[in-house]
């Protein structure tokens, strides 16, 4: 793990007294002694990983800190969604706790999606609130899940359906990491990044229509843009609208179909989180045009861009049976963000202008769903 001499970009997320610095770059996290020091001064720290991470750069990691003097052990747990338990964290409190904690010692959120927000929620419930870092190590995690304090696990009847608003004190997107991601992590992380062009900023969708094939195949300067304006866009969200009472839900376009679809698949690995908001974004926007909010270019426009990088963006992509609409449609009233008993959606008029509505008619999202799920 090398130290960032150039290139590092840094975003704020501004909470008043709970701000904190997200800082991107080649090699950011070969700097987190000195960046914790500044930060916290001294701590104790315990580290929370994966099988994977930590194989990679686990011996990496422990070893910067040690360099500057900072006590850290590590909690090494199984990849993958499954992990994002109730048992997981019943395990990962205990042992915490075990080790002796006291309420001035940090954690280290030292993974993907699934670590972030598994030791986010740790951090969150642990002596009622204790600090944490994250070091997201996949793209999906730089650009969008550890950035803006959502932690938490499943539950049996959705996704994220248990956790805690908890924000990190600081942030290390070390773009080097990425190289040792799966192409298909990454894809998946890009379809998060596409989304802050869709809901904001139709220049970022231009650039990224241009410039997401090279990011995709290794451009460090493309990765740092991208990621860099996803945790900016981000971060202004988050500052606005900390716990989703408005504009933050934005950020949930094509979650609510994605949520379902990745239920259906069962987090077992055929459909991954990324991949589902994929297919999402697409019905977001096909549904768009059926409720005449905008014109079929958009959802051409849109599938285009994502088939072009590989990402899957209808129904029948997925490696699944697909059920009935009904337990399609089941599976989205679980979700957390229906209010008043009505779904509530992210809709766009144009790239880069999104709006949240929960005024959808019934019978035109069940034709429209029906429609979608026979043609698979
Ligand atoms: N991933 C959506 C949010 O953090 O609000």
């Amino acid at each position: 793990m090398t130290n960032s001499q150039t290139g590092t970009r840094v975003v704020t997320v501004g909470l008043g007294e709970r701000a904190y610095d997200i800082h991107i770059g080649p090699g950011v996290a070969g700097n987190i002694g000195d960046l914790i020091l500044q930060k916290f001064g001294p701590r104790k720290l315990v580290v929370i990983t994966d099988k994977n991470v930590d194989e990679h750069h686990g011996k990496a990691l422990m070893t910067a800190l040690a360099d500057k003097g900072l006590s850290a052990r590590n909690i090494v747990l199984p990849p993958g969604e499954a992990t994002k338990s109730f048992a997981s964290i019943e395990q990962v409190v205990s042992n915490i706790l075990d080790g002796g904690i006291e309420r001035d010692d940090l954690l280290v959120a030292f993974g993907g999606g699934v670590i972030g927000d598994l030791a986010g929620f740790a951090a969150a419930i642990t002596l009622r609130g204790i600090d944490f870092v994250q070091i997201p190590t996949s793209l999906l995690a730089q650009v969008d899940s550890s950035v803006g304090g959502k932690t938490g696990i499943n539950a049996a009847h959705g996704k994220n359906l248990v956790g805690a608003f908890h924000q990190p004190g600081l942030v290390l997107a070390d773009t080097n990491i990425l190289k040792t991601l799966p192409k298909r992590e990454l894809r998946a992380g890009y379809a998060e990044i596409v989304k802050y062009g869709l809901i904001g900023d139709a220049e970022f969708f231009t650039w990224l229509e241009a410039n997401g094939a090279a990011l995709l195949a290794g451009d460090d300067a493309a990765r740092v843009h991208a990621v860099y304006m996803a945790c900016q866009a981000k971060a202004d969200f988050v500052a606005r609208d900390e716990r989703e009472h408005g504009v933050r839900a934005l950020l949930n376009l094509g979650h609510t179909f994605g949520h379902a679809l990745e239920a259906i698949a069962g987090f077992d690995g055929r459909l991954i989180h990324g991949e589902a908001v994929s297919i999402g974004m697409v019905l977001a926007a096909e549904l768009s045009v059926e409720l005449e909010f905008c014109n079929n270019n958009l959802p051409v426009r849109i599938k285009a861009h994502l088939e072009s990088v590989g990402l899957p963006t209808q129904i029948s992509d997925v490696d699944c049976e697909i059920p009935g609409v009904d337990i399609l449609t089941g599976h989205m009233m679980h979700d957390k963000k229906v209010r008043d008993g009505k779904l509530v959606f992210i809709m766009l008029r144009d790239i880069g202008d999104a709006f949240v509505t929960s005024d959808i008619d019934r019978h035109k999202l069940l034709d429209f769903m029906t429609a979608k799920c026979s043609r698979t």
